[in-house]
């Protein structure tokens, strides 16, 4: 690949055009560092050019965001620091009231042309810390799902058919992952491509999701396997005399 092609690559990697690549360029370098409520108003109002978003998107300093034309925010929708976003081609839409902890990513990653890339999430969902998703086989994500950190949603896996070649040059395969509303996946779950989480479900900390999970279900370890039902009495009877904990944004916001 001659270094021209190889900078058209680069580009459309980055962004729509290459006046829209110098518009975005030039807004995140003089707004995307600048810390504090100054920097969240300016990047609420300016960012508004670069990426469709509902009401004023409150984007922390020092967020990354590639292809930002494809980025769709609901309102409310909270960036924390080191928040990575990479939208190409398929897009990222993230609904109304949902929070990215710092350092959470979202990247289509669809360098392949794959026709159910991209990124859905619903509203008022809570991605925590280092949460990563990568959206090949697309990731569609309901309401109300919440992660602790450090979750992996990997909609992809390479193939590993021939032994006598690289794996890298086998190419991939890539089905999606469906998480429907009301989903709590403890920190450091991985869930794989082709899995549906029903709704309502809960997975447990570390557990790694290789098949899909009915809706209401609470399944732990690696491979994960159901070990409760969230509507059976018996199931969740430990929280009937636990002492139970609101946030103020919760209140204000009508959630709890
Ligand atoms: C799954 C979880 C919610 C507890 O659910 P629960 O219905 O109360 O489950 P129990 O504690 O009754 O445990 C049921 C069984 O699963 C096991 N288990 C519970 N959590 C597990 C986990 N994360 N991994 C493996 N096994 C687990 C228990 O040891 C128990 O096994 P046993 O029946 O052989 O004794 C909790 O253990 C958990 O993982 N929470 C996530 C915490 C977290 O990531 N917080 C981040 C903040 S968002």
């Amino acid at each position: 690949m001659g270094l021209l092609q190889e900078l058209r690559y680069y580009l459309r990697s980055q962004s729509t055009s290459l006046p829209r690549y110098l518009l975005e360029q030039t807004l995140m370098s003089l707004l995307g560092g600048l810390p504090g409520l100054l920097g969240i108003g300016l990047r609420g109002i300016a960012y508004k050019a670069i990426l469709h978003a509902d009401g004023v998107p409150i984007i922390e300093h020092n967020v990354r965001l590639l292809n930002p034309a494809r980025i769709r925010l609901g309102a409310k929708v909270y960036l924390d620091t080191g928040v990575y976003l990479n939208a190409l081609p398929s897009g990222i839409t993230i609904g109304a009231g949902t929070n990215l902890m710092h350092g959470v990513i979202f990247h289509v990653f669809n360098y392949r042309d794959l026709p159910h890339a991209g990124i859905t999430v619903g509203q008022n969902c809570f991605f925590g810390e280092y949460t990563c998703i990568r959206g090949q086989g697309g990731v569609r994500i309901g309401d109300g799902v919440y992660t602790g950190t450090q979750v992996n949603i990997a909609a992809v896996n390479h193939v590993f058919a021939d032994p006598n070649r690289f794996i890298k040059d086998q190419g991939i395969t890539a089905d999606g992952i469906t998480i429907e509303d009301d989903v709590w996946l403890g920190s450091n779950v991985t869930v794989v491509d082709g899995v549906t989480i029903g709704r309502g479900s809960v997975i447990g900390a570390g557990a790694v999701v290789t098949k899909s999970i009915p809706p209401y279900s609470i399944a732990v370890g690696v491979p994960a396997k159901v070990v409760g039902d969230r509507r059976d009495p018996e199931a969740v009877k430990r929280f009937n005399d636990a002492k139970v904990f609101y946030g103020e944004l919760e209140k204000l916001r009508g959630q709890e």
